[in-house]
């Protein structure tokens, strides 16, 4: 049985039932990849930037006892922003190949095309049965990332720290923990606006105006994530030169994401994204006692920035794709009017 489906209101046993079919999922498709806990996941999947949305629909089994909710088998989930929807579907390992995430999909996909949608944008890790399942549903490849993973026990830290040592003169370094002062956040807003050296993927914008930083910031905290951020201040100016975030989240703390690095164009040459990743590493070894690894997903042609995550350490490990699909096509050929 498929229905909609609010985290806010699901009951503990739904959330548990939900986090096992994710972490089966997991287990199947990236065994390398931490499970996820408890912690948080229900903030995590109720919480939105202001002005965005998440519909959600779980399909779940008969119940064995009365009274008890039947096991959550699969669920999809679309976050409305701006014109696009952005989907996550996943079904549990044992009832895959039974037509289940083609349901999932078409009810997602019918209420975002009677909201006025017009397209559907979904992230597919490289080397998962999701590829050959979006791409039978007719959905296409927009873009791929590759993710790198960088083991923190594999880390030469002597090394480590001199890379976040060697920076030009007339810079400086400031660690941030839980995100940037508010008497920053015009600077650093100004810094990621002017460059984009996106080290996410495409369907996690950026936040370049000082209110949207703001509001990310605290979406961020109220999802339990929490940010890490290092910045190198040009000394002359007082301009944010570089800036580089890691977020923590609370329900995989041991494995980080790294979000974006910038460089502003004027600041470039001086060996600062080298030494704010050094510095970064440096100060979540102490803040974070329980991080094992940290995961940065770059575009293929940034070259640059591959160069200096493999000085760093990260190894290459996914393709991770971004599909997308028209909605009315996608409506109309797998739900066709009768
Ligand atoms: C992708 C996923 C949702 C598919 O669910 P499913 O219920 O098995 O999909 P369906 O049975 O509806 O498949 C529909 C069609 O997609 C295609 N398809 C599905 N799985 C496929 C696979 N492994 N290889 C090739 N094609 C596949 C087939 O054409 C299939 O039709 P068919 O079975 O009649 O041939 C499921 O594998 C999943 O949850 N993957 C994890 C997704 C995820 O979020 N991962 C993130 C962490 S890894």
């Amino acid at each position: 049985m498929v229905r909609e489906w609010d985290p806010r209101t699901a009951s503990s046993a739904e959330m548990a039932s939900l986090l096992a079919t994710l972490n089966a999922v997991l287990a199947a498709d990236l065994p390398q990849d931490p499970p996820w806990r408890e912690t948080s996941l229900r903030e995590y999947l109720a919480e939105v930037m202001p002005g965005e949305r998440r519909l959600s629909w779980v399909a779940q089994a008969e119940p064995t006892d009365p009274g008890a909710p039947g096991t959550v088998l699969g669920q999809v989930h679309v976050l409305l922003l701006g014109d696009i929807g952005v989907l996550e579907v996943l079904v549990h390992p044992s009832v895959r190949r039974a037509g289940l995430g083609r349901d999932l999909v078409l009810r997602a996909a019918r209420r975002v095309y009677q909201e006025g949608f017009r397209s559907i944008g979904v992230e597919v890790v490289g080397d998962t049965p999701a590829v050959g399942f979006y791409e039978a549903l007719g959905f296409t490849r927009e873009y791929v990332e590759t993710r790198s993973v960088l083991d923190l026990a594999a880390v030469d830290w002597a090394e480590l720290a001199q890379m976040a040592t060697g920076i030009g003169a007339g810079y400086h370094l400031e660690f941030f923990p839980g995100g940037p002062p508010d008497d920053l956040i015009e600077a650093y807003a100004r810094a990621k606006a002017e460059v984009r050296d996106v080290d996410d993927g495409e369907l996690r914008p950026s936040s370049y105006d000082p209110q949207r930083l703001r509001d990310s910031l605290d979406t961020l905290h109220r999802r339990g994530m929490k940010p890490y951020i290092v910045l190198a201040r040009h000394e002359q100016s007082g301009e944010v030169a570089g800036l580089t975030e890691v977020v923590v989240p609370a329900q995989h703390p041991t494995r980080a994401d790294q979000y974006d690095t910038i460089v502003a164009q004027d600041h470039r040459g001086y060996g600062i994204d080298r030494a704010i990743k050094a510095r970064m590493l440096l100060e979540l070894r102490s803040a974070e006692p329980e991080l094992a690894e940290v995961q940065t997903w770059n575009a293929q042609a940034n070259e640059a920035m591959l160069k200096v995550n493999a000085e760093l350490g990260y190894r290459p490990d996914r393709d991770w794709c971004e599909y997308s699909v028209d909605i009315a096509e996608l409506v109309h050929r797998i739900d066709p009017p009768r």
